[in-house]
């Protein structure tokens, strides 16, 4: 079984890998009215998340930034989750095989564990899905209704209403949570807290976290930082939008050290919370 160092807080200790984030009980700690929302990025040590493809600029996920160990760790804060937030671009790269399924718990057999760890805290067997949209223009994934899963749409009012009926013929819920065509962090919580969620998982993007952290909703921030230089001309880093200020301010809570996941280079598992309170 995997270890890791913990470096923070004190003392420093060698501690199982697995586990380290289910302990954390991330689904008690939010309520219908504050629900708690959080999110989990990778990161080379010079900040890039993604790599832009020369030919195309179409932006992809680099094989050295992932890990099995980050996996897991990935997974254990999903498990917790009674509610996932995705975005219409990443189910149009699942849809062309550009990135591998995240939407539901314990499909590999390695991670079974986590499928029963989630009935055994009374979650249900897999998290609802909000897919936030612009465009409202992506193929819905079929593993969503064969794992009977809740599923929302959440997009801006200026949303085309042509889009919006295609999805509500479908029997799909729309939120909209946005006076543009864009989605806001605080209406789409408080339309999820509405409807009983209370740990809401971001496994979007870029944008998606800059939005939420805009409006003051993240709470939490996992960052896996591998010690690589990367490098590469054109990238993505984790915030898009202009100088943050304050609200980017955060407090380090945990820090793991796994030496051995990159052959010669190790990785970090931080975790860190918003200095701030939440906008309610
Ligand atoms: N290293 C990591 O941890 C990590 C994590 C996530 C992503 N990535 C990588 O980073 C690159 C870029 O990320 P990405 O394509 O996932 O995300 P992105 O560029 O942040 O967002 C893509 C899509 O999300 C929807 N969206 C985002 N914010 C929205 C809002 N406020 N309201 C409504 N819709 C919104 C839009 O969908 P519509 O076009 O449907 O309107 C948009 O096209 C990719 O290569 C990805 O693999 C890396």
């Amino acid at each position: 079984m995997p270890t890791v160092c913990r470096l923070f807080p004190p003392p420093y200790a060698t501690v199982p890998l697995h586990g380290l984030y289910l302990q954390q009980r991330l689904h008690q700690l939010g309520t219908p009215l504050r629900p708690l929302v959080y999110a989990n990025f990778l990161a080379s040590l010079d900040g890039r998340i993604a790599l832009e493809d020369n030919a195309t600029g179409h932006p992809y996920l680099p094989k050295s930034l992932t890990t099995p160990n980050d996996f897991r760790l990935f997974l254990e804060l999903e498990a917790q989750a009674d509610c996932l937030i995705t975005h219409g671009g990443y189910l149009r790269a699942l849809h062309e095989g550009r990135l591998g399924n995240i939407l539901q718990i314990g499909c590999h057999p390695e991670h079974r564990d986590l499928a029963q760890w989630r009935l055994d805290q009374g979650l249900s067997a897999q998290p609802a899905i909000v897919i936030a949209s612009a465009s409202l223009d992506f193929p819905m994934p079929p593993s969503l209704k064969a794992n009977h899963q809740a599923v929302y749409i959440a997009t801006g009012r200026a949303a085309d209403p042509a889009k919006m009926a295609f999805w509500q013929n479908q029997g799909y819920e729309i939120l909209i949570v946005g006076a543009e065509r864009m989605v806001a962090g605080g209406p789409l919580v408080r339309a999820l807290g509405d409807r009983g969620y209370q740990s809401l998982y971001l496994i979007a993007g870029p944008h998606m976290l800059d939005t939420m952290l805009r409006d003051g909703q993240l709470q939490r921030l996992y960052q896996t930082i591998t010690h690589q230089l990367m490098g590469g001309e054109a990238f993505r880093t984790l915030v898009p939008g202009p100088v943050l200020g304050p609200i980017g301010h955060l407090k380090l809570r945990s820090l793991y050290y796994d030496a051995a996941s990159h052959g010669d280079a190790g990785q970090w598992f931080a975790q860190f919370e918003q200095s701030l309170q939440p906008r309610i």
